[in-house]
């Protein structure tokens, strides 16, 4: 059996487990075939950084429910606040009769984001719907149509979100025609091209500029860390050329920090230390610690702009959510889990370069503090992306403790999403069981 002998890592049943594979069979005869998981394992608990299946198995997460569990699983704080607020109020609907946690989430949230100008917040249930939004209350403000994205952008699976992601198989493919008036321009991608800020703005201005008119944009949308595009940072000179086209234009320009914002790449949003200030800022995953929930943060004048009534639903901003939100910026101001986070980015960037030192088969390293991805190639020369190697790594890991995530639009990727409370000995465990994955794969 794999890998017993270590200290966070248990297995006591060849993964996946007996009771995992008649899970799986009664979720193939019950569930809808669509959605996808990375590891075939059941979970049953989690705490902290650890995960244990059905069949016993404890594994390291280095996936964090998709960069959600920020905190932490089950973080004492969040538990808590969760637990003695569904005992309170569990469901009223801010459309019908309005609570006060709503209210000060949306507060502390127009506290936080970047810029010093008024604010305000709107709630909703996912990370696509935020994006929705943001995208309704642009087109509100400016009577425009038309939406740029970016390549390799990852924004969900509702209509527009869908439409402004980048990847058509599988995120779009079969569903028929998409939303209008939607452009996409390259993403500075320095491994692949383009390769230079400078390169990326010139090839931006041409869509925005060309392909429509700026005085048709209501907005351009872009994630300041690619998320499922492979962890690509956007170059800071990038996002202040952005800022200076859309500020000339009268275009919102919106952040999408769903999956690099509360705390993923070191600082709360991944925006304060590229030095960018967007108008809009959708966040979601970490923001609630493992409950559903997302917003959308901007100017106030912007955020206004739809009429009453135009924004909302039965479900956004449930107080048990808003609970967990409120507990989570309790465990960022209380201070530890920023530094720790930088702690663990550095341990990994470390650990990640010395591959690349030592494994023809990592092609890059890169990201944002503790949001660091290696692109897996078939050769260093012609850098041939390598999903092969990357899903017989994802499977090493499953097999032998450790959940891990790929991503990139070439699937060439394996991204690094631990919960920041993850200890170095936690660390170093997983990274010892993904290296070894590495060398399997051909090194
Ligand atoms: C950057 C980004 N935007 C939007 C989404 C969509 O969020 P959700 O899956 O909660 O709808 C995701 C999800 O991965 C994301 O990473």
């Amino acid at each position: 059996m794999p890998g017993t002998d270590t200290k966070d890592i248990r297995l006591i049943t060849a993964v996946p487990g007996p009771k995992s594979r008649a899970l799986m069979e009664r979720r193939r005869a019950a569930v809808a075939r669509g959605p996808f998981h990375g590891t075939p394992v059941f979970v049953e608990s989690a705490h902290g950084a650890l995960l244990t299946d059905a069949d016993g198995n404890r594994f390291i997460d280095l996936a964090s429910g998709i960069g959600v569990v920020n905190c932490g699983h089950t973080p004492e704080p969040v538990v808590k606040a969760v637990r003695e607020q569904a005992g309170r109020l569990l469901h009223a609907s801010f459309n019908t009769t309005p609570y006060e946690p709503y209210v000060e989430l949306c507060e502390r949230l127009n506290a936080k984001a970047p810029g010093a100008f008024a604010k305000k917040s709107f709630l909703a249930n996912s990370g696509a719907e935020a994006v929705e939004n943001a995208v309704k209350i642009a087109r509100a403000h400016t009577g425009r149509p038309a939406v740029v994205c970016f390549e390799h952008a990852f924004h969900g699976r509702t209509w527009m979100a869908m439409t402004l992601t980048a990847k058509a198989k599988p995120y779009k493919y079969g569903f028929g025609a998409l939303c209008s008036d939607v452009y996409r321009a390259p993403f500075p991608y320095a491994y692949r091209g383009p390769a230079t800020a400078a390169e990326a703005f010139a090839r931006f201005k041409e869509v925005a500029a060309v392909q429509t008119a700026p005085s048709q944009v209501a907005a351009v949308i872009i994630e300041p860390v690619q998320g499922e595009g492979g962890f690509l940072p956007a170059p800071r000179e990038f996002l202040a050329a952005l800022r200076a086209f859309c500020s000339e234009h009268g275009i919102v320009l919106i952040a999408d920090e769903i999956q690099c914002g509360f705390g993923r790449t070191g600082t709360l949003f991944a925006s304060e230390q590229l030095g960018f200030e967007p108008d809009l800022i959708t966040t979601a995953k970490g923001l609630a610690g493992g409950m559903p929930l997302s917003a959308v943060t901007g100017r106030a004048e912007m955020m206004d702009a739809p009429v009453e009534g135009a924004i909302g639903g039965t479900f956004g901003g449930n107080p048990s959510a808003v609970a967990a939100a409120l507990a989570v910026l309790g465990m960022f101001e209380s201070g530890g889990v920023l530094p720790r986070a930088k702690a663990l980015g550095d341990a990994l960037r470390s650990r990640l370069e010395s591959w690349k030192a030592a494994y023809a088969l990592v092609g890059d390293v890169r990201g944002l503090g503790p949001m660091l991805a290696v692109e897996l190639v078939k050769d260093r020369a012609t850098k041939e992306p390598a999903p092969e190697a990357v899903k017989a790594v994802v499977k090493h890991c499953y097999e032998n403790g450790v959940i891990v995530l790929s991503a990139g639009s070439y699937g060439s990727c394996l991204r690094f999403l631990p919960p920041l409370v993850t200890t170095d000995a936690q660390l170093a465990e997983a990274l010892d069981v993904v290296e070894a994955g590495l060398k399997k794969a051909g090194g």
